[in-house]
């Protein structure tokens, strides 16, 4: 009689239920897909008391009576964080079962040593849904797109944030509830900090800049700003000069070193990146022989991302057929990383000043000691009666900027400096 691949689920939250009611509703067609039946054998969760519509018999809260069990094939952990599932993972991958997994915290930090762990066994381990939900961006990286030197990578990478800024931008809301919907809707992570703050994105961008350089990229030396300090201001200023600011994971090779960092940034609304909006997210990518290419769709929620999830789990199942395992590519620790003083690029200042005569002088006057030049620059008297100054400036050294910001910020003509965007234009 013929194989059934049977399954255990770690976890069944938002991606969860997701990936289970794929099975379900896409049955026969993944069946023959993958040329073998599957059940879902147990299902692991940590509160008892949830209705959860599925047969209850399948459920247990001994999440290592999953990893533990010799009759369960693949093992798709949807928990999220890295207590207790990198513990689960590891025990999975050492008792034979391959790893389907959603996770971006586990891999952007113990990727390595899993996916070493997985080849030493002959196993899989996929990760597809953990960078932009439900677009396949792991395989054409690791296959397709792999021949090229990858350049740099730019990519709205996470769902929360993007719905919030284009909630702002387009319906004027309010920042607190658009990610109230966002946390409604299913996007955000069990700690919207990991999202707001660009966490989530650092550890998406380090995964893939990992499989591009050929090596883990230690998430700490992610340059990393999140959105919190971004203002309905901000965004009406960026419009008006024909830009929009997005929340971007952006990863550039210089020589054998990668320089990877998260931030706000204003980008032309001419930019493919531009109209990427909502929960909608996108990987622009440029290779030395490919040249530009875009992939975009749904980043984040139960059905694109259950949708990820079960893509791997029909390439585990088909190898499963074949009597083999797949395409689990070793990368080592110890990328070198590019610090971001070297950074060169444009910067959008907004400055909260006295509406006095030599304002203006006394601020271009650091910016000049520090070889900034300014490219537009507006000064406006704001109801308080104080002026606001914004400009752009020429490309400028991160340094240079950080140094000439640091000196403004004193000056008795200066009550505060609120923001700086970075821009990107290609
Ligand atoms: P949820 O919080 O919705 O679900 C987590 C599930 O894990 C729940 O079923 C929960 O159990 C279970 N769980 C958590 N801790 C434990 C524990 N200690 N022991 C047993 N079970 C536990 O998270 P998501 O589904 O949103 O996210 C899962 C993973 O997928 C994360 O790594 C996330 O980053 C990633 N991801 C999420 C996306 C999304 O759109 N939400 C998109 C892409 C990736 P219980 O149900 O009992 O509470
Ligand atoms: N919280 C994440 C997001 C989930 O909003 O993009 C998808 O990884």
């Amino acid at each position: 009689m013929a194989k059934t691949i049977r399954i255990g689920f770690l976890g069944f939250g938002t991606v969860g239920t997701g990936a289970f009611r794929m099975l379900q509703d896409n049955r026969d067609a993944i069946v023959k897909k993958i040329g073998l039946s599957f059940e879902v054998a147990k299902i692991g969760i940590k509160d008892t008391s949830k209705e959860r519509g599925v047969d209850p018999s399948l459920f247990t809260t001994d999440l290592d009576s999953i990893v533990n069990d010799p009759t369960i094939d693949v093992v798709i952990e949807v928990i999220g964080g890295v207590d207790p599932a990198a513990r689960l993972v590891e025990a999975a991958l050492k008792h034979g079962k391959h790893v389907v997994t959603a996770n971006k915290e586990l891999i952007a930090k113990h990727g390595s040593r899993l996916v070493h762990l997985a080849k030493s066994k002959g196993l899989d381990l996929h990760y597809e849904a953990a960078v932009g939900g439900g677009i396949p961006l792991i395989q054409p990286l690791k296959h397709q797109l792999a021949g090229n030197d990858l350049v740099r990578m730019m990519g709205i990478l996470n769902g929360t944030t993007n719905y919030i800024l284009t909630m702002m931008e387009e319906e004027e809301a309010d920042y607190s509830d658009a990610l109230r919907e966002a946390q409604e809707k299913g996007y955000a992570e069990a700690d919207p900090t990991n999202d707001v703050e660009g966490i989530d994105t650092g550890y998406k961008i380090s995964i893939l800049a990992s499989i591009a350089g050929g090596k883990q990229v230690a998430v700490n030396e992610v340059y990393r700003e999140g959105i919190s300090k971004v203002s309905a201001t901000d965004i009406a200023y960026a419009a008006s000069w024909g830009y929009r600011i997005k929340l971007l994971g952006i990863a550039e090779m210089i020589g054998e070193a990668v320089r990877v960092r998260v931030h706000p940034t204003m980008i032309p609304l001419t930019h493919p990146l531009a109209s990427v909006n909502g929960v909608y997210n996108a990987l622009w990518i440029h290779g030395d022989f490919v040249g530009d290419v875009m992939f975009s769709g749904r980043g984040a929620g139960s059905d694109p991302t259950g949708s990820a999830v079960i893509g791997d789990f029909l390439d585990v199942g088909r190898n499963i057929f074949a009597g083999g395992s797949g395409s689990a590519i070793p990368y080592d620790e110890g990328m070198k990383t590019a610090p971001m003083d070297d950074l060169e690029t444009t910067y959008y200042l907004r400055i909260q000043v006295e509406d006095k005569p030599r304002t203006l002088g006394e601020i271009s006057m650091v910016f000049g000691r520090h070889e900034i030049s300014i490219a537009e620059m507006q000064m406006r008297t704001l109801p308080s009666e104080k002026g606001e100054i914004v400009c752009l400036t020429h490309k400028a050294k991160e340094s240079a900027v950080q140094a000439a910001l640091a000196e403004v910020q004193w000056l008795p003509c200066v009550s505060k400096v609120a923001t700086t965007i970075r821009v990107e234009t290609a």
